[in-house]
Parts: C-alpha cells; structure tokens; sequence
C-alpha cells in the first residue's frame, strides 16, 4: 500500500501544522473540523504560512498555490471514506478520541491507518475502540509543526512492524525524522519536558525567582530556544495541566503531581498566549 490520500481530523494550530506539512510532501489532504469557521481558521494559518515562503522566495507562487490546491477542507467526517492514512489531532480527552476511533473504523478503507497526535494519552487504549488495533499508532508531532523537525512514533501493543515501518517511512517523506518510541505515559518527549516545566511553575510558587528570571536562567545557562514558562504559555497551560494529570494518573508517583500555581492560572482561565495570559500577558 502506498499513502496518497490523507484526512487531518482537527484544524486547530497542531492539525492545521500536519496538514500544510503533508500537502508541501505532495500528499492530497483533508483538513476536517467540526465547524466551517474552525476549518477556515486552520485554512488561514497555512495561507500566512505559504505566503511567508513565497515572500522569503523559498517557494514561487505557483508551488505555493500547489500546495494550498492539495488541501479540501471538511466538515463531513465520511471525506475519510477514500483516505490511507487518517491522523487526528483533536482535543486531548481520552473519551473524544476513543469515540472518533471507533466512527472512522467504521467509515475508512479497511487498509487505512489510523493515527493519533496525541501528546501522552495510551494509544493502546485509543487502538482498543477500533476493530484494527494493529493500524493505530502514535503520531506525535512537536508545536510549531512546519519548524520543528521530531515526530516520535508511537507503537500501541498491538502495532503491526508493518503499519510502523510504513509511518516511519511517511514521516521522512514530510522531511520529519520519526524516533520510536513505546507505549508509556507521555511518551519520552512530555515525560521529560512536562516535570522540567511544571517544576519551573514550582519555582514561581515558591517565590524563588519571577518568570522572567527563570526563563533567563534556561536560556542563557541551558541554551534553551525558549524559557519553560514562556514555552509553557506557548503549548497552553490547560495542555500542560492535562499531560501532567496523565503522568501522576498514569504513573502513580506523587513526583508528577501538578504545581497548585499552575492548576490555579487555569481555573482561572490564564491559559497563555491563547487566551492573552499566563505567566506572560500577549496582545
Ligand atoms: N508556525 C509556523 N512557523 C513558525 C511558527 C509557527 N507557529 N513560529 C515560528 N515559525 C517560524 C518563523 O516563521 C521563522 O521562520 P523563517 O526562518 O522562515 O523566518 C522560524 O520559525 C523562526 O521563528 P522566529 O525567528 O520568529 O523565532 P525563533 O527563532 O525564536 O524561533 C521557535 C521560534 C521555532 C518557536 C523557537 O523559539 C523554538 O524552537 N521554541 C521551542 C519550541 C518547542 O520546544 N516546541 C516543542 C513544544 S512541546 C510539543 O509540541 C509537544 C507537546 O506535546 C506539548
């Protein structure tokens, strides 16, 4: 089987990412979302993006219009009825995404494979709610998509070395390199960054230093791109509750247990630069 067609279920900033990545790798893409003007914002986001190119004479015009040509934009989930490959990236609740599984088993191709951006819940329990737990994997693309260049690959207990090999091979089409990694909460990538994050919010709370000198401190001394909490503020901090919720549920180790300071920023709706407030105030 060869990948040709693909769905994007979501077309929020990490769906609208995957879709403009897998159109400019020449793949036909539909961007699916639940509502027009969702869809129309994800369709935004890549035009921005595919004009930025041209302007920096990366791509001509041509090649740019190209790619935004590959892309159908959707509200009907039964688009996925003719798709190879369907990769959802859609809100991060174990429930949404079990039940989204279990209609697109129903409605793609039998040889389809379905995978998933989630950033740590089980894709073995994901894969469960479908009837072909061997074509569901772990698709995990990092935030901003087009810029950053690791896709970890996650394989469920039941992935198939074929279904594996077949994404991994797709993922170095998107000009991506795959890392593989097994099914554990948080994968490697938020294992790791989500406690170094949650203890930097720690180191808020504790009054140890203010955001601007702990985000100084990484940058500076540890070569970071960017602070942890600015990062933070970036991924969403309501992202950054649920994923360590996950690591403290999945794990059953208190050291995972989520910073009160950040559990409060989000009841209060102090999401970060989506919501214009976090550990940073944005425009
Ligand atoms: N979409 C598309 N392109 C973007 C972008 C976005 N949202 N943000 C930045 N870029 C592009 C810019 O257009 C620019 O491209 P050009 O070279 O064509 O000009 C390039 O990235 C560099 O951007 P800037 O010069 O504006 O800024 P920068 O040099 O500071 O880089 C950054 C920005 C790439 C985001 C960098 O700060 C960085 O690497 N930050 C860390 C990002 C990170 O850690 N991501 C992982 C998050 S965790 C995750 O995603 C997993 C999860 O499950 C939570």
């Amino acid at each position: 089987m060869q990948i040709k067609n693909v769905m994007v279920v979501g077309a929020g900033q990490m769906g609208a990412g995957i879709a403009q990545v897998f159109a400019q790798a020449e793949y036909n893409v539909v961007l699916h979302d639940l509502k027009e003007d969702f869809v129309q914002k994800g369709m935004d986001y890549i035009s921005k993006n595919m004009n930025r190119q041209v302007e920096k004479e990366r791509m001509t015009r041509e090649e740019a219009d190209a790619v935004l040509g590959r892309l159908k934009p959707s509200t009907d989930l039964n688009n996925a009825s003719d798709v190879d490959l369907v990769v959802e990236a859609v809100v991060e609740n174990l429930d949404v995404k079990c039940k989204l599984f279990t209609h697109l088993d129903e409605i793609t191709p039998e040889h389809a494979i379905l995978a998933t951006n989630t950033s740590s819940l089980p894709i073995t329990e994901i894969a469960a709610a479908t009837n072909r737990p061997e074509k569901v994997i772990g698709m995990h693309f990092m935030n901003p998509v087009p810029v950053m260049k690791l896709v970890e690959i996650i394989r469920g207990l039941a992935t198939t070395d074929e279904v594996y090999k077949m994404i991994e091979d797709t993922t170095k089409t998107l000009s991506k390199t795959p890392v593989e990694v097994n099914d554990f909460p948080g994968f490697v990538s938020n294992r790791i960054l989500m406690p170094m994050i949650n203890e930097a919010i720690y180191t808020v709370y504790e009054g140890v230093a203010e955001p601007e000198a702990i985000d100084e401190v990484m940058k500076l001394g540890m070569n970071h791109p960017m602070g942890p909490l600015t990062l933070a503020d970036f991924i969403g901090l309501d992202t950054c509750l649920y994923i360590m919720e996950t690591l403290h549920e999945g794990f059953g180790d208190d050291k995972y247990r989520p910073c009160p300071l950040l559990r409060k920023y989000v009841k209060a709706g102090w999401l970060g630069k989506k919501t214009g407030k976090g550990f940073y105030e944005y425009n």
